[in-house]
């Protein structure tokens, strides 16, 4: 078993971040997980037993798009932030940078400090989602890695056109323990005789959440909508922008905002279906595959990985980005001929429970790197 200095720019729990907790579960024995910043997720890490410590005293401030000078501006956080990651890597195999910022501190530490860098990529590094600053640097950094776990397809080839080394790319989709999916249990939620659309997904204008309102209005009286997520990097913006966008539509008791939940698989089951709604490519959609596990008929927006996890309606539904009324019909659809529906749900529980299985995923990225390590 390898020895892994895990490295996170997020103390908040987002799909990266959940993911590497799955991850880490193994190597719980030989690793430590380094945060950039102190949160809920240090705490989900602790309630495992997974050592964790919070290595920066604030968080630091350079966002997907900003330039090269918002870059070199932050300078004088990264510098000492990198020294305590060089310094701590010595008593590792191997630094495995598990976000963008993490990968700019796990190479400048790993020169000094002689081990290994893993990159685990959860993004597409394409011009929608990252300026050519970030792209160009991120690209530059993860080729001097030994591995570069991506995390579908999309992000791989993503990853390649932006200029990164093939040969080192291996794709391994999220892990998922099966088990807790198998529950009967139902969280309350408050809409009582409606046709409920569940949206599960931090509140972000890439998330698609102003899509599924608007579909909504084209959608019967019966349907209703549950939003569960919060704006975790600060979209206060977004967040109002939906609230008016309730009042305009006249949706007040068709919607609910419920937040950031941890129930989230029995909040999944007392839904009638899942939509996801991502307007930019999706590196590949946790919550698209946990609706599957919960046995739910599920519409993606057809972009990034959502075409890798759903055989448009073999095991789930595809429907063009931003596209309301797209989504709207097939809503309708899905409500109005609910026997074929429910069919083709069971048919995604049983794959889903297949082919994204912790235990195999989690041997992969074993495998991968007592290979290149
Ligand atoms: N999630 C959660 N509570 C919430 C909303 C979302 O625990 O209130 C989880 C969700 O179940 C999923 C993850 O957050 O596992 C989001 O991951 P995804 O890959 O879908 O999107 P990301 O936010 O990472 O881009
Ligand atoms: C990132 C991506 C998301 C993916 C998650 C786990 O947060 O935005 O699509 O599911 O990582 O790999």
């Amino acid at each position: 078993m390898k020895k892994l200095l895990f490295l996170d720019q997020t103390g908040k729990s987002g799909g990266a971040e959940l993911c590497l907790l799955d991850i880490a579960k193994n190597y719980r024995s030989s690793c430590l997980v380094g945060l950039f910043e102190d949160g809920d997720f240090r705490k989900r890490l602790e309630q495992h037993h997974i050592p964790v410590r919070v290595l920066a005293k604030r968080s630091i401030a350079v966002r997907k798009s900003s330039g090269a000078i918002a870059g070199l501006m932050s300078l004088g956080q990264l510098i000492p932030l990198a020294v305590r990651v060089a310094t701590l890597s010595r008593q590792y195999d191997a630094i495995y940078a598990n976000t963008q910022k993490a990968l700019v501190m796990g190479a400048i530490a790993s020169r000094f400090s002689h081990r290994s860098l893993v990159y685990h990529l959860h993004d597409i590094l394409s011009p929608e989602h990252f300026s050519n600053t970030n792209r160009r640097l991120a690209v530059l950094l993860a080729n001097r890695a030994k591995l570069v776990i991506a995390n579908s397809q999309a992000s791989r080839d993503a990853f390649i056109t932006a200029g990164g080394n093939p040969a080192l790319v291996e794709v391994v989709y999220n892990g998922f323990e099966i088990e807790p999916y198998q529950t009967e249990a139902r969280s309350p939620i408050g809409l009582e005789g409606r046709f409920v659309v569940g949206h599960f997904s931090r509140l972000s204008p890439w998330k698609g959440q102003h899509v599924l309102l608007e579909a909504l209005k084209y959608c019967d009286e019966k349907v209703g909508a549950i939003f569960v997520g919060d704006a975790l990097f600060g979209e206060q913006d977004y967040v109002q922008q939906l609230q008016q966008q309730v009042q305009q539509f006249g949706l007040g008791d068709r919607v609910k905002f419920l937040g950031f939940r941890n129930d989230i698989i029995s909040l999944m089951k007392s839904c009638d279906l899942v939509a996801h709604t991502s307007t930019a490519a999706e590196p590949f959609g946790r919550v698209i595959v946990e609706a599957m596990l919960c046995g739910k008929p599920t519409i993606a927006a057809k972009a990034g990985a959502a075409p890798e996890l759903i055989d448009h309606g073999i095991n789930g539904w595809l429907t063009t980005p931003s596209d309301a009324k797209e989504l709207a019909d097939m809503i309708e659809s899905c409500r109005q001929n609910s026997q074929e529906t429910a069919k083709i749900a069971a048919i995604a529980q049983q794959q889903a429970s297949q082919r994204f299985r912790l235990t195999e995923t989690n041997a992969q990225i074993h495998q991968y790197l007592e290979a290149r390590l």
